[in-house]
């Protein structure tokens, strides 16, 4: 296992959490530890800096702890969701924090791990969980649900134009026998999709992003994350969000500008009535994208957004 994968976007969300030696931070998606160890270098020296690190897996946790053990007595280690950011502020009689970094979606870890069930192209049993005391597995998503929710899970969390075919596909076969694994459910997406429509990638590939979400709720919790983030924040603390996903992107552009945005009353009303005020300042209109060279290492920073707030 390779504890010295280069984070996503690195600089630019280091740069963009503007890190304070003297500061509270929290990494809502610890991961592999590769963004927090550049976290904990800078607040190393703080003699009232800490960093918590949230996972809702276990074994990235595990992966996390050996590659900050140098920086060990600065951390919290926490396994939750980060939808519970608030209650672990709490217990940790944290009121205000300096500065998160939420980096969404699964690691290389969880995909390059053929027993999680994530890969469309090696054989395992369907699985997907990111935290695996999670009962409900894609297992259950694909044998269970009717037609018209995986079409929609399909559809929405895919951006899956073949969806109906392929919800119909799926239900057409469970109705004979469960799919047990990854490769029997890719045979089934890919013998829906005409095969001039097959591309240069995997059929498969947008079927399991979205079965992946769904399983892990990623997208339903978002929203509410963004606002106890933000409410968290201390005066110049700063959110940073890299997200994967149109979907995610948009949820967080849309939270981002609601905090900052003032006033809403029509121009022409003399005072304000709404009295509405802007909490937040965004720091990028546009969303920071990874250069070239970052592309060509790593593939996968290719659909990378990184937006930041400061909060005011
Ligand atoms: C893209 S990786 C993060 C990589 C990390 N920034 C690094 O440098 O190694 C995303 C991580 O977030 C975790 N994760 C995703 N959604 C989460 C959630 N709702 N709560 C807590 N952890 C989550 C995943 O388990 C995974 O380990």
């Amino acid at each position: 296992m390779n504890l010295n994968h280069i984070p996503v976007l690195l600089n630019e969300s280091i740069s963009g959490l503007n890190i304070k030696t003297n500061g509270i931070y929290i990494d809502g998606t610890v991961g592999g530890g590769g963004h927090s160890f550049f976290i904990a270098q800078k607040i190393f020296s703080g003699e009232k800096s800490k960093l918590i690190c949230i996972d809702r897996d276990e074994f990235a946790l595990s992966i996390a702890k050996k590659k900050l053990k140098p920086f060990e007595k600065k951390i919290i280690f926490v396994h939750d969701n980060f939808c519970n950011i608030k209650k672990i502020a709490e217990e940790n009689k944290i009121c205000g924090v300096d500065g998160i970094l939420l980096d969404l979606g699964v690691s290389s870890f969880q995909l390059d791990d053929v027993k999680r069930g994530f890969s469309y192209i090696k054989n395992a049993r369907l699985d997907m969980r990111m935290d695996r005391n999670q009962k409900f597995t894609a297992f259950d998503l694909v044998n269970k649900s009717d037609i018209k929710k995986l079409g929609f899970i399909i559809k929405t969390y895919g951006e899956e134009k073949f969806y109906k075919q392929i919800a119909n596909n799926i239900c057409r076969a469970t109705k004979i026998k469960s799919i047990e694994t990854t490769l029997e459910l890719a045979e089934i997406i890919k013998s829906a999709i005409p095969k001039k429509f097959h591309g240069k990638g995997n059929p498969a590939k947008k079927t399991f992003q979205a079965i992946r979400i769904a399983v892990n709720n990623e997208i339903e919790i978002l929203e509410q994350t963004l606002k106890d983030c933000v409410n968290l924040l201390n005066k110049d603390g700063r959110l940073c969000v890299i997200s994967f996903h149109s979907l995610e992107d948009r949820i967080v552009k849309n939270i981002f500008r609601e905090f900052s945005t003032g006033c809403t009353c029509p121009k022409d009303f003399p005072i304000c009535v709404c009295k509405k005020k802007a909490v937040c300042e965004i720091i990028n209109k546009k969303p920071i994208c990874a250069e070239k060279n970052e592309i060509d290492i790593n593939s996968r920073a290719h659909s990378a957004k990184l937006r930041i707030i400061k909060k005011i």
